[in-house]
């Protein structure tokens, strides 16, 4: 499989490289952001995505600002480098990484005594936070793959890909490395309404990879179903609470049915993306802007003064969870929900 690196630091420049993810699968285009304003741009749109990418994109954030921090004075230096890291945090509510990743290097820095200390620690921080992901989706990847059929069709959601990670994935990962182990598995890739992450991302990714896949509208899903021809849901979260896994607006919809058609329904998330604090019922679901739904090529497809409503994520609660599959283990959440023992704090 062709590696895919879909953000990393670049030492030279001290700049984080990105994916653009608005472009795929037109053009290929590297963006590279030079301060913490550029990245937040980024993140609010899309050109960087999917959770685990999310943390990480805040992780080399956090780096961005003590580098690009130019006052001399460390209290205040401090002061306002922790005030970039939580505006970072804050660029997107939902995925729980994107705060996940800021805290984790601020936890760091927060024991620097000076400010050359605080730029050196964040960015071997956010390093490790990178190649930490990467190595947790091998990880849940290789435990998930053990879930899959010999030969099977898996249905997934938005992208859960390479592209929503530093490399390999979650969904994706547990497919990519199913296949390495000599399955045989196609993929079934809703296309995402609104924003295409199905058919623009995982068809690319996947199809780069030559793992077969073949682009549905989502509102196809529960026909396949009922005919017989997906043998499991499989997508990735954004957030996992206590009660709930809230993933890309749709995947809800893919859970009641997989579980009225009998078909396995599986999570698959590191365990940076679980929030041990929380229940559903606290957690902000993005609302995105009116035009992702209601224009299309620059074109109008709704009336203009007709409401869209257009929420980014919804919630599953974990009882429609056949299994969760994370880099620690397989969690059936049928049998209770199981503490798993990863370091995990919500600025
Ligand atoms: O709005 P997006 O594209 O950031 O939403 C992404 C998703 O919903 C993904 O399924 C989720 O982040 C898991 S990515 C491994």
């Amino acid at each position: 499989m062709k590696a895919l690196e879909t953000i990393s630091w670049d030492e030279e420049t001290s700049s984080i490289l990105l994916i653009d993810q608005t472009k795929l699968p037109l053009s290929y285009r590297i963006i590279r952001c030079r301060n913490v304003d550029r990245l937040i741009t980024a993140i609010r749109r899309l050109e960087v995505r999917g959770a685990p990418a999310l943390g990480i994109a805040g992780a080399y954030g956090v780096a961005l600002a003590a580098i690009t921090t130019r006052e001399r004075d460390f209290p205040r230096y401090f002061h306002l480098v922790e005030s970039a890291a939580l505006d970072i945090g804050k660029a997107r509510p939902t995925a729980v990484n994107l705060s996940w990743g800021v805290f984790r290097v601020l936890a760091k820095i927060r024991l620097a005594r000076s400010i050359e200390e605080v730029r050196i620690v964040a960015v071997k921080e956010a390093r490790k936070v990178a190649d930490e992901d990467a190595a947790a989706c091998h990880v849940l990847g290789d435990y998930g793959a053990t879930l899959l059929p010999g030969t099977g069709t898996v249905l997934t959601h938005c992208n859960a890909g390479a592209l929503a990670c530093r490399e390999w994935g979650t969904a994706l990962g547990v497919v990519r490395s199913a296949v390495e182990s000599g399955k045989n598995i196609s993929v079934i890739a809703c296309e995402t309404r609104p924003l295409l992450q199905g058919a623009r991302l995982t068809a690319w990714e996947l199809k780069r990879d030559a793992i077969p896949v073949t682009v549905i509208p989502d509102s196809a899903a529960a026909h396949l179903m009922r005919k017989g021809e997906i043998d499991c849901v499989l997508v990735g979260a954004d957030r996992i609470t206590r009660d709930a896994v809230f993933n890309k607006v749709g995947t809800y919809m893919h859970a009641i049915c997989a579980k009225s058609h009998d078909i396995p329904f599986f999570v698959a998330a590191p365990v940076s993306t679980f929030d041990r604090v929380h229940s559903e019922e606290e957690i902000e679901i993005e609302e995105r802007e009116r035009d992702e739904v209601a224009q299309w090529s620059g074109h109008a497809t709704v009336p203009d003064g007709v409401p869209v409503r257009n929420p980014a994520f919804d919630a599953t609660p974990l009882s429609l969870v056949t299994a969760l599959i994370t880099e620690q283990g397989v969690i059936r959440p049928a049998s209770g929900w199981v503490e798993i023992a990863g370091k995990h704090r919500v600025i």
